[in-house]
């Protein structure tokens, strides 16, 4: 199979300096909604994508995400039609040609591949839509047995034709052979003086292809991008759908309104997530957990019954099952925090592992360090991990207990079950189940408080 996706558009009413299409939808160019979903289909094909303005940021955007995409130049603008005679020569006659665009992201792997299926045999297969409010799509016209006879565009139709509620996705499947056919035959005789890829539906009617029209499931799945409104008009859209589809699978959302979800989320049944979360990269979630309101969750793991207080920064860590996180934690990547330890408001853990049962309650910095089981971090606690040109590690063994405002400047090891004393400095290894202590002695002194100078007149 050969694919077109035709992006050499401008875009003109995104007012950006970035190419349509890419502008993200739920964190990822519209491009790459696109290409993920061909990848879906299974075919080993190679998208042949026809580009225009923008080219070099788009290339890079490829490179980058490594797609294997053949790219066609289109330099000037001059229509849909002329657009995938760019792309002719990179297609291979003997199979069925499939046209997308950059900027209609949301098509659906299934849409695509039962349109595929009407292609066979050499049809042509069209995705058509009935609209409330066709203004602005080219129109399907069709005789008195119903049969296809072509597009009418917009500006080209008359009164009667405006009137036709089926509309052009744009979305087409046909062989290829015949593609290269009737492209070549374009003219550009029209209100906008382009080459129509439309007009090439005509053509096939005349010489008898049969023509075969599907809708698609969902109307998201054809919205074409044209302006920032329409984008955040299809993101909400677009969130609505993936939040229907946790609440079908047995997630508590508090309000389906209220999450965002960019990239790939996994969530388990019996979990119940808050408002104002967003789920980025690839986050997995395991049955029984509950998420505060507004947590950022990224590529990250969370456990069976876990619980993530409001406000909390969760990225790149795993957290094992039944452990406390937040309200206001931070975990940076890196981090692992085993079973039953409590990672508590204003805590920021980073390239760290945190053991079983472990707590760190309050306003602390765990950095590069190895923390036991059943060890106690007292508030304010710092792991000074970065001399100002290397990171070391710091480690805490078991039953460890870290007093309060204590810097354990790394690399540095504190052993099982020692004790540290509030407010200690710790430059050398603090030997186990013993107190270590470095603070100044406590002294008291006479002293009277300077008074403010009373001026006299
Ligand atoms: C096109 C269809 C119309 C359909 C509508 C659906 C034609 C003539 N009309 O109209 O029937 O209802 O899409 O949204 O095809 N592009 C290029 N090079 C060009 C021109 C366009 O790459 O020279 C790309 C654009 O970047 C865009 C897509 O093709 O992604 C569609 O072009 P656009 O100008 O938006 O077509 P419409 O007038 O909306
Ligand atoms: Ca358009």
């Amino acid at each position: 199979m050969n694919i077109v996706i035709l992006a050499a558009g401008q875009g003109k009413r995104m007012n950006s300096a970035l190419p349509k299409v890419l502008h993200p939808l739920a964190g990822k160019p519209m491009l790459g909604h696109v290409l993920d979903t061909i990848k879906i289909l299974g075919y080993e094909v190679c998208p042949c994508l026809v580009l225009g303005h923008g080219q070099s940021a788009v290339r890079d955007f490829i490179d980058q995400r490594q797609y294997s995409v053949s790219i066609a130049r289109q330099e000037e603008q001059k229509g849909t039609g002329h657009a995938v005679l760019q792309a002719l020569p990179l297609l291979s006659s003997s199979e069925t040609t499939l046209i997308l665009y950059g900027d209609v992201p949301l098509i659906q792997a299934q849409t695509l591949e039962s349109l595929l299926r009407l292609a066979q045999n050499g049809a042509f297969a069209i995705l058509t839509q009935v609209r409330q409010d066709p203004t602005g799509y080219g129109r399907i016209i069709r005789n008195l047995n119903a049969e296809i006879e072509g597009i009418i565009e917009e500006k080209d139709a008359n009164s009667e034709q405006k009137q036709i509620r089926e509309i052009n996705t744009g979305i087409i499947a046909c062989a290829t052979k015949d593609l290269k056919n009737w492209i070549q035959q374009l003219q550009p005789n029209n209100a906008q003086g382009e080459y129509y890829l439309t007009d090439i539906v005509g053509l096939a009617a005349k010489e008898g292809v049969p023509i075969r029209t599907l809708h698609p499931e969902f109307a998201f799945e054809v919205e074409g991008v044209n302006s920032r409104s329409q984008l955040a008009q299809l993101e909400r859209v677009w969130q609505e759908h993936l939040a229907n589809q946790l609440l079908t699978q047995g997630v508590t959302l508090i309000d389906p309104a209220r999450i965002d979800i960019r990239g790939h989320f996994q969530c388990a049944n019996d979990v119940t997530i808050d408002v104002g979360c967003i789920f980025e990269g690839t986050v997995e979630i395991a049955t029984g957990v509950t998420i505060g309101p507004y947590c950022v969750i990224k590529d990250s793991k969370i456990g069976v019954q876990t619980q993530i207080k409001a406000f909390s920064h969760i990225e790149g860590s795993v957290v094992k099952e039944m452990a406390i996180i937040g309200p206001y934690a931070r975990l940076r990547p890196g981090t692992h925090i085993d079973s039953h330890a409590h990672i508590g408001n204003f805590v920021e853990v980073k390239n760290s592992h945190i053991g079983l049962g472990s707590k760190a309650n309050h306003l602390s910095y765990v950095g590069d360090a190895d923390v036991g089981q059943r060890v106690n971090i007292g508030a304010g606690t710092i792991t000074c991990n970065y001399d100002g040109v290397n990171k070391h590690r710091t480690t805490i063994e078991d039953d460890a207990f870290i007093g309060s405002d204590t810097q354990l400047v790394a690399p540095v090891t504190v052993g099982k079950g020692a004790t540290i004393g509030a407010g200690t400095t710790l430059t050398k290894n603090a030997p186990a189940e013993k107190l270590t202590i470095s603070r100044a002695k406590q002294l008291s002194v006479d002293w009277q408080r300077p008074q403010k100078n009373k001026s006299k007149d």
